[in-house]
């Protein structure tokens, strides 16, 4: 895939984004704390969105460094001392080769035209020793959603529209093994859904992301406004119950030589 489809010049990008944050953020600090990172240390986030979990990181690392890196700086509402900003493209390269204690990035590899490589240049940033951790999705859940509608609008979402995307919404279950094909040492992970009903925060989130998308989304030969407008009335209906994607944490430490 060529293009980022959610670039931060869409409408309401800084909006979904904390979103993600509030959705997302207790998780991936869970994850981090798990790992025994020390004051002192430095860290790479890349994809860092809205900048949320590096600010956090570099309240958790003073007096070291948090670095947060994205293709995009313009959506970062965060400033905190520790903090460093950098504008920069994982596809080009490391960021900074061997410098890093922990590096993470969540929701970007799926974005990337060649995942492998953006985890090649990530790992390259860890020190020896280092620790990386990368948060993905995958669709998994969502291919047993009730009832047939919203099931037939994710189909159309994974079969069609992200197909033709070049997105891979399963990628998270090839974390772990890509890993150990780079020579990373004590792996592991888990992953986790989440239970929502119309009207609540994961609703906003997908509501929010398809009327982003839509325009987009019905020049997908199985998706059309029909089947959209029924699922946003589902995300719209709290009697409405259903599990969205699961998100799938690895962590990973490169070799101390
Ligand atoms: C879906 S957002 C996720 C943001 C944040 N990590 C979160 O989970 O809330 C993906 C982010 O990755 C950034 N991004 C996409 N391609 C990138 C690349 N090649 N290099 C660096 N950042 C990239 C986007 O600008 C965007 O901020």
């Amino acid at each position: 895939m060529a293009e980022y489809v959610l670039g931060h010049h869409l409408e309401g990008e800084g909006k979904r984004l904390a979103l993600m944050s509030q959705l997302l953020d207790p998780m991936h600090r869970r994850h981090i704390e798990s790992l025994n990172i020390e004051p002192g240390a430095r860290t790479l986030e890349v994809g860092c969105g809205n900048g949320s979990i590096s600010a956090w990181l570099a309240a958790r690392v003073a007096p070291g460094e948090a670095v947060a890196c994205d293709l995009d700086l313009s959506l970062i509402n965060v400033c905190a001392p520790g903090l460093q900003l950098r504008q920069g493209d994982i596809m080009a390269g490391p960021i900074e080769p061997a410098s890093f204690d922990l590096v993470t990035a969540r929701a970007l590899l799926h974005h990337v035209a060649d995942a492998e490589a953006a985890i090649v240049n990530l790992v390259a940033s860890l020190r020896p020793g280092g620790v990386v951790l990368l948060i993905e999705p995958d669709f998994l859940p969502i291919t047993i959603a009730e009832p047939p509608e919203a099931r037939a609008f994710w189909d159309g979402w994974l079969k069609t529209w992200s197909q033709e995307r070049g997105i891979d919404y399963h990628i998270g279950r090839t974390l772990a093994p890509r890993l150990a094909a780079l020579g990373l040492e004590q792996i592991g992970g888990a992953a986790e859904t989440a239970i929502y009903n119309g009207g609540s925060p994961w609703a906003d989130y997908w509501t929010q992301t398809i009327v982003e998308l839509r325009d987009d989304l019905t020049r997908s030969r199985k998706l059309n406004e029909a089947l959209i407008d029924t699922f946003l009335g589902y995300c719209a209906d709290p009697s409405w119950w259903t599990q969205t994607i699961a998100f799938t944490a690895v962590h990973a430490r490169a070799p101390c030589n």
